[in-house]
């Protein structure tokens, strides 16, 4: 008999489903997408309404499918930290705040000083950035107080997406490590933190291991009604799961709408720079570290939009690859949402520099694959200074990675050897933890190309060096 999940994915860009078989293998997949609604600099918001829409878009598909039959249970991720706020008759209160958003800057500060950073570190384990969903809820507290007042539930994306499949709200211990407001060794809400800004633990529900059933479904087609949908968890933990990293063994990057460096850990560790989250991962007992760069292929496609959104991606790697390493003068810094790790600078902008009349859209392509290489080597650096550790396999996913220039850059900028992975994609993870998959010899062997570093790596030292000054000289000029 066939045991199929339905891997549900609350993407930035838009809302995917798969259907899975209990290796992982995608049998089926849509995508339903939606807008980002940007009303200053800096800000970036989502209508929870529009993921609903689009989950119905995809049961609407899915429903015309043989699979609907073979369904067994529904898995849920999504885009981490992005703050759905809710009234008491669990309507929503305001457009969710996404990860990305970088208005609530000021508040890392603002706690820093009222707790002192010793004891934030004793109740949650991670230093304060102002994605992180509490910041949000402290932005809305003083400048949407009425707002704030009606507050009854709070949830990052996919939680809420839950509560409207199944009536029950909660959390799971991923997504909660991105609140601020878990104390993520212990795998539990940080309640002192929580009693002492006045933010009730009911708002948040109950946080449960990311494979525990939570509710059964309760919408689509009556083929699937009563599926049980478990607790699911972040995008990055997911697709840790998809792309089958061993704890110990393999370090993933992701080239997707943010970059992340995601290390599984073999047990809990505090992070090593305060740019860098130490989480739970999604299986039970399990942690890892996370950096973020934010905005990787977001960059790309930000290019590819300003210039009519005509081009395809393949053709803009084809002009990228016909320019030589250093694209000819031009460097790209890819704040253009501001920088996470490590800078954690929200007044972090992006830039083109070097430009001349000779350049082409290439030559400026090229730029941008090599800028946000080398703000993942900035990550990776802060993660683990002079590669102290050293991991068996470097396994890089995201849409980014399906690009093979894209994966050299990146190897040449490493300095060492990574793997590129066609993306399982974060819903293929939630859909195996549905289906209790979650030992991963059980999935057999991963597939990757293995890509060594090229005669051009010298040659991206020294660009990753000036790169580093730039963004030094940069910064200590405030971004002015
Ligand atoms: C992780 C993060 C982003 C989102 C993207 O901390 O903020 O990678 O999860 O969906």
């Amino acid at each position: 008999m066939n045991r199929h999940a339905l891997g549900i994915d609350v993407g930035t860009q838009g809302l995917k489903g798969v259907v899975i078989d209990d290796r992982g293998f995608v049998l089926w997949s849509h995508t339903s997408e939606y807008e980002t609604i940007r009303p200053h600099s800096g800000w970036s918001e989502q209508e929870p309404m529009a993921w609903l829409k689009a989950f119905h878009d995809v049961l609407d598909h899915l429903s015309s499918t043989s699979f609907i039959k073979s369904l067994k249970a529904v898995g849920l991720t999504g885009q981490m930290h992005s703050l759905v706020i809710s009234n008491d008759k669990g309507e929503v209160l305001r457009p969710a705040i996404l990860w990305s958003d970088n208005r609530s800057s000021d508040y890392a500060q603002v706690l820093t000083e009222r707790f002192g950073i010793h004891n934030l570190l004793q109740y949650t384990g991670n230093y304060p950035l102002a994605n992180f969903s509490l910041l949000r809820l402290m932005w809305i507290r003083d400048h949407e107080p009425d707002l704030f007042q009606q507050i009854r539930h709070a949830s990052v994306a996919k939680d809420w997406l839950r509560f409207m499949m199944t009536g029950q709200w909660g959390a799971d211990v991923s997504d909660a490590s991105g609140t601020y407001l878990f104390d993520v060794e212990k795998r539990t809400w940080a309640t002192d933190l929580m009693t002492q800004l006045d933010i009730p633990l009911a708002w948040w529900g109950k946080s449960y291991e990311s494979p525990i059933v939570i509710g059964e479904l309760q919408m689509g087609p009556s083929e699937i009604r009563g599926l049980p949908v478990i607790a699911g968890c972040g995008d990055q933990s997911a697709s840790a799961i998809g792309s089958r990293l061993e704890p110990g063994r393999d370090v993933g990057i992701s080239i997707g709408t943010s970059g992340v460096i995601f290390w599984p850990l073999t047990s809990w560790l505090p992070p090593s720079h305060p740019s860098i989250h130490a989480f739970c991962h999604a299986f039970p007992n399990s942690w890892h570290w996370m950096g973020v760069t934010q905005s990787a292929a977001a960059s790309l496609r930000w290019f590819r939009d300003i210039l009519g959104g005509t081009l395809s991606f393949s053709a803009l790697d084809t002009m990228a690859a016909a320019v030589k390493p250093g694209s000819e003068g031009i460097s790209f810094l890819p704040f253009l949402q501001g920088e996470r790790s490590p800078l954690m600078k929200a007044e972090s902008a992006g830039q083109f520099s070097g430009l001349s009349s000779v350049h082409e859209t290439g030559h400026l392509a090229r730029a941008i694959m090599e800028g946000v290489a080398f703000s993942i080597r900035h990550v990776w650096d802060t993660i683990n200074p002079n590669n102290e550790l050293d991991p068996e396999n470097v396994i890089v996913t995201g849409g980014g990675a399906q690009s093979s220039l894209w994966l050299q850059i990146l190897a040449d900028v490493l300095g060492r050897p990574i793997v590129g992975m066609k993306d399982p994609g974060a819903a293929v993870g939630a859909g195996l933890l549905a289906l209790g998959t979650i030992s991963l010899p059980k999935l057999g062997p991963r597939t990757g190309v293995n890509i060594e570093p090229s005669s051009n790596c010298d040659c991206y030292q020294n660009l990753y060096a000036s790169y580093l000054n730039r963004v030094k000289q940069l910064t200590q000029a405030g971004w002015k």
